[in-house]
């Protein structure tokens, strides 16, 4: 079983982190790890159900990022993608579910390559978008977003089941594609 985060303080990192893509071969060995991390730092609680219910059907869009020499995982992404009906034509729209970088290993980069690693994957797979939620007062996240190009789109008034507030962010691909001929990340 892949190991939990560590404390909160600083941790070398010796060599060049390791990025895997999750599949379902792998539940047994990093789930648990990945339930720890992600649920020590997210308000929301989720049940095992809801992991399954991502890594069971868009597992291709889900990315770990690993200790290079022991067997701990630092960092994860958990997307889907979906057409949206709502939009006339439907939009196929991919979203961040989950997003969490171990405490000790912050503000090195690693959530910003799972973020460009899921969005490359959407890509490829036809998205015309990018959504997620965020707490509002989360600033770490919407910086990061932000700096990705994800624009705010609408603001969700206690969204949470803690009374917080949040963002919808949204990072339009084929809209940024044809106005400007490039990628977006
Ligand atoms: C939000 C969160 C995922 C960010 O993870 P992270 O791995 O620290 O993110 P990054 O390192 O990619 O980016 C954070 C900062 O590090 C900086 N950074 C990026 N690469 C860097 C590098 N190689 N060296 C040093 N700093 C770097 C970025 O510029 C960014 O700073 P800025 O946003 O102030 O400009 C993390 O704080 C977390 O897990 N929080 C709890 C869970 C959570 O809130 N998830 C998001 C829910 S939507």
């Amino acid at each position: 079983m892949a190991g939990e985060a560590e404390g909160s303080k600083a941790a070398e990192l010796p060599a060049e982190l390791r990025y895997m893509q999750y599949e379902h071969a792998l539940e047994k060995q990093y789930l648990p790890a990945i339930r720890a991390l992600i649920s020590k730092d997210l308000s929301e609680p989720y049940s095992i159900y809801v992991y399954r219910y991502f890594l069971y059907q868009w597992g291709d869009l889900c990315f770990m990022a690993l200790h290079p020499e022991k067997p701990l995982l630092i960092g994860i992404i958990i997307c889907k993608l979906e057409t949206h009906q709502s939009h006339s034509p439907p939009t196929l729209r991919g979203y961040i579910a989950m997003l969490a970088t171990s405490s000790s290993y912050r503000n090195r980069g690693i959530a910003t390559t799972l973020v460009r690693k899921a969005i490359d994957a959407m890509i490829e797979r036809g998205a015309d978008e990018v959504v997620l939620e965020t707490e509002e007062n989360n600033i770490p996240a919407m910086k990061l977003y932000e700096r990705l190009g994800f624009i705010r789109s609408k603001k969700l008034h206690r969204y949470y089941l803690n009374g917080s507030s949040a963002y919808r962010l949204v990072l339009h691909l084929k809209r940024t594609v044809e106005m400007t001929g490039e990628g977006v990340v």
